[in-house]
């Protein structure tokens, strides 16, 4: 071997095609996004033993309320139950489990949820899971813009003060650092609103596998794809 594997240490993952993995097995869409949960468990098993810090994924956009109210409520569903499921295993799997996104706007029980495994997972060492719920780049933006403009009228900062440090400070993401490479599944070759800010300068790898496809090969094959970037972030 001439040179040691690099591994990323945060991917970002937009995890697409549940609905047509199902549709493809002549079953409801709900199917495959309980396949897709699935897929999500194995990912950050893996990702943990390759030594990934950082794993975040897409699992509901601001813009997926647009969808049918039953599909929605499907969605919610998993989340209840893969929160349950995580919460019990919170000291076995070991995770670092954190919600980014607008949760204001999530039914109260399921925030709830939230601040209960945020609280108990955060002394864990293992993985930092990010999951994405009712998550938008441009939202986060004009969420941390708002906060931000609050804290000058209250004085707490001058406008001449504000930087791109600044300004992370106050998005969901604050303390992570960028993903070093983004995965999206399914064909799709658009970023549908997922870590504006962040991706700045991430690598992209697009593969037409479905989600609840996905398995260790083709995350080996995403990193090898990374490590043959030339990163360059603007220099020669
Ligand atoms: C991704 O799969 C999961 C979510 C967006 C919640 P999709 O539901 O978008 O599946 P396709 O793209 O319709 O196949
Ligand atoms: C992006 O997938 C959101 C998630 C994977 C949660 P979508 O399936 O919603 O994106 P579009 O509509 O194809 O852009
Ligand atoms: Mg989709």
């Amino acid at each position: 071997m001439s040179e040691e594997l690099k591994i990323p240490s945060h991917i970002a993952i937009i995890m697409d095609g549940n609905g047509r993995w199902a549709k493809k097995r002549f079953q409801p869409r709900a199917f495959g996004h309980k396949a897709g949960a699935e897929r999500l468990e194995d990912v950050s098993r893996w990702a943990d033993e390759l030594g990934v810090k950082y794993l975040t994924v897409y699992a509901f956009s601001t813009e997926n309320w647009n969808r049918p109210f039953e599909e929605v409520t499907t969605l919610m569903n998993l989340l209840r139950m893969y929160m349950k499921k995580k919460l019990a295993d919170a000291k076995k799997n070991n995770l670092v489990i954190r919600m980014i996104g607008d949760r204001s706007k999530l039914d109260k029980d399921i925030i709830l949820k939230i601040e209960e495994i945020e609280e108990v997972t955060k002394f864990n060492t293992g993985l930092h899971l990010q999951i994405a719920l009712n998550y938008g780049g441009r939202d986060e933006i004009v969420r941390a813009v708002k906060k931000l403009a609050n804290d000058v009228e209250n004085n707490k900062l001058k406008a001449t003060d504000v930087e791109e440090k600044m300004l992370e400070s106050y998005l969901d993401t604050k303390e992570i650092p960028d993903p070093e490479l983004l995965i999206r599944t399914s064909g799709e070759m658009r970023l549908s609103n997922y870590l504006l800010w962040q991706l700045a300068y991430t690598e992209f790898y697009f593969t037409d596998v479905l989600w609840p496809d996905f398995n260790k090969e083709e995350l080996m094959n995403a990193i090898y794809f990374f490590n043959k970037r030339d990163r360059r972030f603007g220099g020669l």
